[in-house]
């Protein structure tokens, strides 16, 4: 075996603001595979992610849906872990940028860069909310077009014009937050000099860190020259505050990557791992990051910047991939192709897209294509067609004929040869990020035994006088055939290699070239694998436009959340329910009972007495003259003070209460329907 490798990974950071969809997935499903294979090689290899948890997006969502900054974060890291555990992303540690350990290292990382002279402080002038006290970024202006006259247009460039212009040159600008007049107003920034730096990331970015195509859009960024960073926020703003600078924050920017090394150092914690180990200045561990070609700057300009001059070692790469297309086009909320992770889940198994993404990906930053009908296609035809099938065929005749023991020799050692000598053809694809090619040649040994199967025809020796042990020998081979497919394809189908592990009654590992079972008792055969439906794909495409409609008016948290519909019932069961106008003639304290109020009721010449739970919300003396709406057919109820004849209306919980009053002009008594 080849020495043990250290290896720490990275995905990006997903957003706290917004669910995982489909684009997302394409990231943490490559990363997991290719850890995944790391550890199925037997190397040490740790795989950390978080979520980027600061920001003014989230601090205004946060307000909208009147919870705090951190209950929202909570939330929806919360809900991205549940999705990222469906789709089978193992990830040994998810943390939050929003952290002790990240609000350390980002302190750290910036007084080292400080005290080195590489932080400059000045005055900017900016777009300022006068009416929420916030400065605005150009996404939170909106305003006329000042070219084609458009409406409506936001931050710097217009949408029906492509003209593109200073959020000032705006015709009759306004904050998209309050509607207000944006006023210009003046403020201290800091700045990371990264112009500082500017020989040292030419050599960086050509030293083998980034794809080749990377490294050249890298290098006309570079020769274009570079501008110092802005790296701070003025209050109010959903992060750290800088250390010498009160009311100052870090930019979301500055500690989203750093939030890296904080959830590594959270698994170190737990684990006993040296941090230091793995990003120490000498470090001789492996560092991987996988992003998206969007982030691309921050990973392979700043980041590196930043470690190199703060006393931490620097990426071993920077693993780019492209963006996801659904059919074609850009994923469309209204065509239902803006799929999210759990509209998905709700359909369809994770493995399906695991291998299809599999199949397409490739070390490359194009932008790769979910194409349904293709992905039902091929995953049919390549998973089901092809490798269950060999299982399945050859299954029944070894538990048939042999008592589930198979052969102890190989049918055919060619064939053998051909399936164990490709492992290492197959992990330097793995390897190298060449996951469609890996797939290919997985599926070429699949035809090729599928082949083999189909030529011997056992289905036909079986009814043979005298040729079991042919059948038999045939049969193994399939099996054997298909345990090394499956091994091969773990990494990227983790439950279908453990259901297949359970079948063949071995584990399957990945050290050195595979080696065949032979005389060994498989169990039972149990499908692994069902077809993808076309019916489960286009319910999945009709509930994301549904879930899409409606998300922009569904809260994450709320009423509806906190205590969602009751089951639906007919109007027979409606009613039943004696509603009437009451008012209320007299309310009282009771002795004793420091949450209720005792109400004397009119319901139109009939007096009820009821004990009500309203008193944290109400004035005795306030109610009454007042009407309400009575539950007047309720079974009474003995209380420890009296009977109470009834129930009134009002909605809320322990954080307020509002009792129900009918429009004025009801008389007490009426009845409500
Ligand atoms: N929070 C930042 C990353 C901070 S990393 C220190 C961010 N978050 S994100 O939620 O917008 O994106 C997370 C990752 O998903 C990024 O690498 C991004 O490129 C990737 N993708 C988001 N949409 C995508 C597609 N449609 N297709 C492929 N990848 C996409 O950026
Ligand atoms: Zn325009």
């Amino acid at each position: 075996m080849t020495e043990r490798r250290k290896i720490l990974v990275t995905s990006a950071l997903p957003y706290a603001n917004g669910s995982i969809h489909m684009g997302h997935l394409v990231e943490y499903i490559q990363t997991d595979i290719w850890v995944r294979f790391q550890k199925l090689r037997g190397h040490e290899c740790y795989y950390v992610c978080a979520d980027d948890a600061h920001g003014t997006a989230i601090m205004l969502k946060a307000e909208q849906l009147g919870i705090t900054p951190e209950a929202l974060i909570d939330q929806v890291r919360a809900e991205h872990q549940q999705d990222f555990s469906d789709f089978l992303i193992n990830f040994d540690n998810y943390h939050t940028t929003h952290s002790e350990e990240n609000r350390y290292f980002a302190s750290l990382i910036y007084t080292r860069l400080r005290d080195k002279g590489h932080i400059a402080t000045r005055e900017i002038t900016q777009a300022y909310d006068p009416e929420k006290n916030l400065f605005l970024a150009d996404r939170y202006i909106k305003g006329t077009c000042p070219k084609c006259k458009t409406d409506d247009q936001y931050g710097d460039n217009c949408e029906a014009c492509g003209a593109t212009y200073a959020p000032t040159d705006l015709i009759n600008p306004v904050s998209a937050i309050s509607g207000a007049t944006p006023v210009e107003k003046a403020s201290t920034h800091y700045f990371f000099k990264l112009p500082d730096f500017a020989d040292f990331l030419k050599a960086w970015t050509r030293a083998g860190h980034v794809q080749p195509e990377v490294a050249n859009k890298l290098g006309e960024w570079l020769d274009a020259g570079l501008q110092e960073w802005d790296i701070s926020r003025d209050a109010p703003y959903f992060g750290f505050e800088i250390p010498d600078a009160p009311g100052k924050y870090f930019y979301v920017w500055l500690d989203a990557p750093i939030g890296y090394m904080a959830s590594f150092k959270n698994l170190c914690d737990k684990l006993g791992l040296d941090f230091d180990e793995f990003w120490g200045p000498h470090s001789d561990t492996e560092l991987y990051h996988f992003i998206g070609k969007d982030i691309v700057n921050f990973h392979a300009l700043f980041w590196p910047a930043m470690l190199a001059n703060a006393d931490f070692r620097t990426p071993s790469e920077v693993c780019v991939h492209g963006f996801l297309t659904v059919n074609g086009k850009k994923m469309s909320k209204s065509r239902g192709t803006f799929i999210n992770a759990r509209s998905y889940l709700d359909h369809l198994n994770p493995e399906y897209l695991r291998y299809y993404f599999a199949a397409k990906l490739s070390a490359s930053v194009d932008d790769l294509d979910l194409n349904l009908d293709d992905f039902i296609q091929r995953v049919n035809s390549d998973l089901v067609g092809k490798v269950v099938n060999i299982a399945s065929r050859c299954a029944k005749f070894i538990s048939k004929g042999n008592d589930g023991v198979l052969s102890n020799t190989i049918a055919d050692p060619v064939l053998w040869q051909r399936a164990a000598g490709a492992a290492n053809g197959i992990a330097e694809h793995y390897e190298n990020r060449e996951f469609g090619k890996a797939v290919r040649d997985i599926m070429a040994l699949a035809d090729a035994a599928n082949e083999y199967i189909a030529g011997k025809e056992p289905w036909k020796l079986a009814k043979e006088a005298g040729r079991e042990q042919d059948v038999q020998d045939i049969c193994s081979l399939g099996i054997n055939l298909f345990r090394v497919l499956m091994l091969y394809l773990k990494p990227i189908l983790p439950a279908m290699a453990e259901a297949s592990e359970a079948f063949l009654n071995d584990e399957l590992n990945w050290q050195g070239e595979p080696q065949p079972l032979l005389g060994h008792r498989i169990d039972n055969f149990k499908r692994l694998m069902q077809r993808v439906e076309k019916e489960k794909v286009d319910a999945m495409l009709e509930a994301s436009k549904e879930a899409l409609a409606a998300a922009s008016s569904k809260p994450l948290t709320g009423p509806l959340v906190d205590e969602p519909l009751a089951a639906e019932i007919g109007f027979d069961d409606f009613i039943k329910v004696d509603l009437r106008v009451a008012l209320i003639v007299k309310a009282q304290p009771v002795e004793g009972a420091d949450k209720l109020l005792q109400l004397t009721l009119d319901i139109g010449g009939e007096t009820r007495n009821v004990f009500s739970g309203i008193k944290s919300a109400y004035n005795a003396e306030d109610l009454e003259g007042r009407l309400t709406v009575l539950v007047a057919n309720l079974a009474p109820r003995k209380m420890r003070f009296g009977v109470s004849e009834g129930m009134v209306l009002a909605a809320g919980d322990d954080k307020g209460i509002y009792l129900l009053s009918p429009d004025s002009g009801a008389q007490p008594g009426q009845r409500i329907t």
